[in-house]
């Protein structure tokens, strides 16, 4: 039997292991050094552009406190409501709940999969007229690294005030009219978990616009201490910086991230050429020129009736062929602990949760492996 195919892989360009021995050999193996503050450099000034204006990048020991602080910083508290996309992954509702606030999940629209800017607004004026109040904030996901229709979003959250996290996790590289995702909305996240276009064994990061909200960010991840000789805090903090030896892995990822995006989005490239003839089955792909994906993982999705096959079956197969696959991400909605949570539904998550197929997709995967995918797929 062949190596099973992984789905998405970490891989190393080789440069990580200077920066994590430099660590070891000046004794930076703590949550603050260097290799901390080279990385949010780096981080920035591959994210800044004209479009983003200056960046103030703070690293975190994961992408789901990078949500958290990024909802504490926009004030969100208990009895307060944040919009949230349904078709996401757990963390980016999470949160909410930490802060003794509710989620309210919004459907996707066809192009992107990711939300709706008119059902947004629909649940915008529903939530002020059923509560009386304005949700708190918007929390878009760019979802497997296809971006959001983030200017519709924005221009929905600017007539309301409501500010917008971004949900970048998946989506480091890609981009919105030339523009990185999370650096749009008033904080933007992303995640470097080993599953991701480039990582830091586990670890996270928080997009900011100000040098005053990085300053803030960094205070409440380094247990909000005040400005004292001794430990004293008026406020509860959390430990949530990123150590200098995960930082070590992640500046030299930053020599490989290209690489990755390009491989990824070849990877993506070939399945829609191979897939193209295929009835039944079709490859998520950019909607037009504004959106470019970094594609982190290659999405299908199958009509039963037409392809003769559905992705529960794909999947079955694939499997049997010591090749990973995953389903789409179950829909927030859907979810037992959201299940009194109030959704503005066009049910278009619920249908790509049941037809949809992510494939392997990790920087590794060679063109002899991609074809043996494709093989699996189209043959009994
Ligand atoms: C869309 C999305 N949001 C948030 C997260 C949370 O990131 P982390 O695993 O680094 O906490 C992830 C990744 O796991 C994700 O895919």
């Amino acid at each position: 039997m062949h190596e099973r195919i992984r789905l998405s892989l970490a891989h190393m360009g080789g440069k990580e292991l200077d920066f994590i021995q430099e660590a070891f050999d000046t004794n930076w193996v703590t949550s603050l050094g260097p290799n901390v503050t080279g990385f949010e450099r780096d981080l920035e000034n591959y994210l800044t552009s004209e479009k983003s204006g200056e960046l103030y990048v703070v690293a975190l020991n994961s992408g789901t406190s990078a949500l958290h602080l990024g909802l504490l910083l926009l004030g969100v508290g208990a009895g307060d409501e944040v919009i949230c996309q349904s078709f996401t992954f757990c963390a980016s509702a999470n949160v909410v709940g930490y802060l003794g606030a509710r989620p309210v999940f919004v459907d996707s629209e066809a192009r992107s999969w990711n939300m709706d800017p008119i059902l947004l607004e629909e649940a915008i004026r529903d939530r002020l007229k059923k509560t009386g109040k304005l949700p708190k904030a918007i929390i878009p996901t760019h979802l497997y690294g296809m971006p959001a229709d983030i200017q519709s979003i924005l221009e929905v959250a600017t007539r309301y005030e409501i500010p917008v996290l971004e949900d970048a996790a998946e989506a480091i590289g890609s981009e919105y009219l030339g523009q990185k995702c999370g650096t749009f909305g008033r904080y933007g996240v992303l995640s470097f978990n080993g599953n991701k276009m480039i990582t830091t064994s586990a670890g996270g990061a928080l997009i900011c616009h100000s040098k005053e909200d990085a300053a803030k960010a960094l205070y409440y991840a380094t247990q909000a201490r005040d400005e004292a000789p001794y430990y004293q805090h008026s406020q509860a903090g959390y430990n949530y910086r990123m150590s200098n030896i995960c930082a070590g892995i992640g500046r030299g990822q930053m020599y490989v991230l290209e690489e990755h995006i390009e491989r990824r989005r070849a990877i993506h490239a070939f399945y829609s050429e191979k897939l193209r003839e295929c009835t039944g089955i079709r490859v998520m792909y950019n909607p037009d020129y504004r959106f470019q994906s970094n594609f982190w993982l290659t999405c299908i999705q199958v009509d039963p009736l037409l392809s003769q096959q559905t992705n529960l079956q794909i999947r079955k197969k694939l499997d049997a062929a010591n090749i990973d696959s995953a389903l789409l991400w179950k829909p927030m909605h859907l979810q037992p602990l959201f299940k009194e949570a109030p959704m503005y539904d066009n049910h278009l998550c619920d249908d790509l949760f049941s037809s949809g197929l992510c494939l392997p997709s990790g920087p590794m995967i060679t063109d002899d492996l991609l074809n043996r995918i494709v093989e699996t797929i189209l043959h009994d």
